[in-house]
């Protein structure tokens, strides 16, 4: 199976158990534009709490990226995927079980933490579970899955709106979190993190599981030895050869952010309304035309993750993205009546290039460019810096829109994209067809 597909059955079953958490990342992030308004009414909710409800879950990322770093290097990718899958079930319960507020918004941040944390273990997990010239496409299943995750809650809250049943909405999330429950005791412990604790006997079966008994097993995992002689110090992270790749994750994570990708995600259907869509039916419907193209377009990625490279498909996705957000901006200032289609065009072909770049490239090199020893604490730094900017964009989106108008708001986002590009052009190297061990032999030149 490995001459056709660079990948053992072995490292697709594994990568998918790990990637269920992209898939209830995208999904509790998601449903609750289409809870919010039932439960509102049912809780009597003011727009401040309303507001609370939305942004607890993006509080508890923030916590859970920032801590999560840390339990990946001192307990382990496994453990911290167990952490987080236990937390996912627990957390779905408590909200569609919520008698009131208060537990709502405990089973939030609960929910929060735990994709704050899974948003880094994922793809660490994956990266240190799969050959070098399939790690791409395999770290990027996790992209797949957030984005399968969240056209599942616009399906969900679609399918659930005629009842009005939030907490059947909140229920959907326990499926794939029992799932990974389950699939989590048939997967082992990643080869890195075990040779960095000293157990060598356990790593050496792992790998004989991703590689079989073949050379290229041993060349794997002589690279994985040289490069993991111990557990590190925070204080190694200021060290030069891990400072140009932390400001250089940082980066890529705050781009994939503060380029917009989330006005669209979370805001689709207002801004569909604003370009003149009238009913919410029609907002909504072309809220899943988006959804669904950037399912499509991950596939794509997928694809050409590991044969162009990952340089490339950034490149091409923000020249992309600036250019559809420019049309955007602009038909807004236009006033004709074909306001509407201009602006599902530009918002689909815009979702449709980040989907091929900067949506599964960034949580792709933050897993590369690190260290073993330290990968999960600088990964857990750069995952806060993702969280923040998206929480920063979430906040200020609508106030934008109010204050400036949409034609100005996307035009900002045109810029802010064109920054992205040069700063992918000058700063990232290309981590296509080289082992982690390559990569870090990279920096320290
Ligand atoms: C981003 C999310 C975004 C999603 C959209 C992810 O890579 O981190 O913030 O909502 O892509 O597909």
């Amino acid at each position: 199976m490995r001459r056709f597909f660079k990948f053992t059955g072995f490292s697709l079953f594994v990568s998918l158990i790990a990637a269920l958490g992209g898939l209830l990342f995208g999904f509790n992030t998601s449903i609750v534009s289409g809870a919010l308004l039932f439960l509102a009414k049912d809780f009597n909710l003011t727009t401040i709490q309303q507001e609370v409800v939305v942004s607890s879950l993006l509080i508890g990322a923030l916590v859970g990226a920032f801590v999560g770093g840390f339990i990946a290097d001192q307990f382990g990718r496994k453990q911290s995927l167990i952490l987080t899958a236990v937390l996912f079930l627990m957390g779905s319960f408590l909200l569609a079980a919520a008698p009131d507020f208060d537990i709502l918004l405990v089973g939030r941040v609960i929910l929060g933490f735990a994709i704050g944390v899974a948003s880094m273990a994922v793809p660490l997990y994956i990266a240190e579970m799969s050959h070098k010239d399939s790690r791409g496409g395999l770290v990027s299943l996790n992209q797949l899955l957030i984005t399968i995750g969240i056209l599942l809650a616009y399906g969900v809250s679609y399918y659930y709106a005629e009842r009005q049943d939030w907490r059947d909405m909140f229920k959907f999330g326990v499926l794939p979190a029992a799932l990974q429950c389950i699939g989590l005791f048939f997967i082992p412990e990643t080869p890195s993190w075990l040779i960095s604790q000293g157990k060598h006997a356990a790593a050496e079966k792992v790998l004989r599981r991703m590689f079989g008994p073949s050379s290229r097993e041993k060349l794997e995992q002589k690279e994985t030895k040289n490069d993991t002689p111990s557990r590190k110090h925070w204080k190694e992270l200021l060290k030069p050869s891990v400072r140009k790749p932390l400001l250089v994750g940082i980066g890529v994570s705050v781009i994939q952010q503060v380029t917009g990708i989330n006005t669209v995600i979370y805001y689709a259907p207002q801004i569909f309304q604003s370009a003149g869509y009238s009913t919410a039916q029609e907002a909504l419907l072309a809220t899943l035309i988006v959804g669904t193209v950037n399912v499509a377009m991950t596939f794509v990625a997928l694809w050409l993750i590991d044969k162009l490279g990952r340089r490339p498909l950034m490149i091409s996705g923000l020249i992309g993205m600036a250019a559809s957000l420019a049309v955007l901006g602009t038909s807004f200032f236009s006033n004709g009546y074909n306001v509407g289609s201009a602006a599902l065009g530009g918002l689909v072909i815009y979702v449709a290039f980040f989907a091929l770049s900067l949506g599964p490239c960034a949580w792709l090199i933050i897993s590369e460019i690190y260290p073993q020893g330290i990968r999960g604490r600088a990964m857990g730094i750069a995952t806060f810096a993702n969280w923040l900017c998206n929480y920063i964009v979430s906040l200020t989106f609508l106030t934008l829109l109010e204050t400036f108008g949409a034609g100005e708001t996307f035009w900002l986002y045109t810029l802010i994209c064109l920054l992205g590009l040069w700063f992918v052009y000058k700063m990232v190297p290309e981590t296509k067809g080289k082992t982690l061990g390559d990569i870090q032999k990279f920096w320290r030149k």
